[in-house]
């Protein structure tokens, strides 16, 4: 059934895709839902397709998608549930900078059975389901094998609301004098996707939404890597912070993050 699921899922995220395609083809319709954060025609498009399409196939399950059309209260203690981020990256979307994707996961109870995650405009498609291994076009993909900070590519992201309350700043400074570099590209899923495929060696960030990780989760730890919170505790969704990493820098990045956090806090 596991396979059944991940086949579904693939051909949704890649239809989303076309639609993220089409939209990026036209001026964007931008609204916000707060000062920062916005919200397109791209966005509710791509979410009302993967809605149905997921209701049609799989009328017990329950689905959480970032936008809202798939809550369904009466599917609360549903065994099945997807997360859905129909448009990860939309600031990006909303300026013509081809880094967001479609990024769709599948929950048994509270345990994370797959995830895929597509970039309709490279046509990147990747994909892992638990204990079958991660994909990247249908090829094996694996984490990086650096093994010190000092030589590693980092990422990390900044939210769109509340920005004021949000440390990164604090922890984006050390990592970057500490590394090769720390992207900040505007897709966390994509993020995620990439640790899984060896581009980035670790990503962290503070405040994500279950839709914007519950994919790339999948896909980091079948592709060998780590995801803990930046204590090195075990991740829950919605957790205040996620780190993820290939493993072999995980313990270094759990302890600059922690003086980090000391530093800040004798600082006032
Ligand atoms: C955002 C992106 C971004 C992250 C933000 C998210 P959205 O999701 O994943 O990389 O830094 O915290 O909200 O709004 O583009 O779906
Ligand atoms: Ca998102
Ligand atoms: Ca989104």
């Amino acid at each position: 059934m596991l396979k059944r699921y991940l086949e579904v899922a693939i051909e949704v995220a890649q239809e989303a895709g076309k639609i993220l395609r089409e939209e990026a083809e036209r001026p964007p319709t931008i609204s916000h839902k707060a000062e920062y954060d916005l919200v397109t025609q791209a966005d509710r498009r791509s979410e009302a397709l993967i809605v149905s399409r997921l209701q049609k196939y799989f009328p017990d399950h329950a689905i959480a998608a970032e936008e809202g059309t798939g809550k369904d209260v009466t599917k609360d203690a549903a065994e099945y549930r997807w997360h859905v981020d129909p448009l990860d990256g939309t600031t990006n979307f909303a300026h013509g900078y081809p880094c967001f994707c479609v990024s769709m996961a599948l929950a048994r109870n509270q345990e994370l059975l797959l995830g895929v995650i597509y970039n309709p405009i490279y046509n990147e498609l990747f994909y892992a389901a638990r204990g079958e291994g991660a994909f990247f076009n249908e090829k094996r993909m694996r984490c990086s094998k650096v093994d010190a900070i000092k030589n590693s590519l980092l990422c990390t992201g900044f939210p769109n609301h509340d920005r004021h309350a949000n440390p990164n700043i604090h922890f984006y400074w050390d990592f970057t004098l500490l590394s090769h570099g720390v992207r900040r590209d505007g897709s966390a899923a994509l993020d995620l996707a990439y640790v899984a495929l060896g581009r980035f060696d670790s990503f962290w960030e503070f405040g994500l939404n279950p839709w914007d990780t519950a994919a790339g989760v999948v896909l980091v730890e079948e592709a060998g890597g780590k995801v803990t919170d930046l204590q090195g505790r075990p991740y829950t969704l919605g957790g205040p912070s996620i780190l993820a990493s290939n493993g072999l820098i995980h313990t270094e990045m759990v302890n600059v993050a922690a003086e980090v956090a000391t530093r800040k806090l004798m600082q006032g």
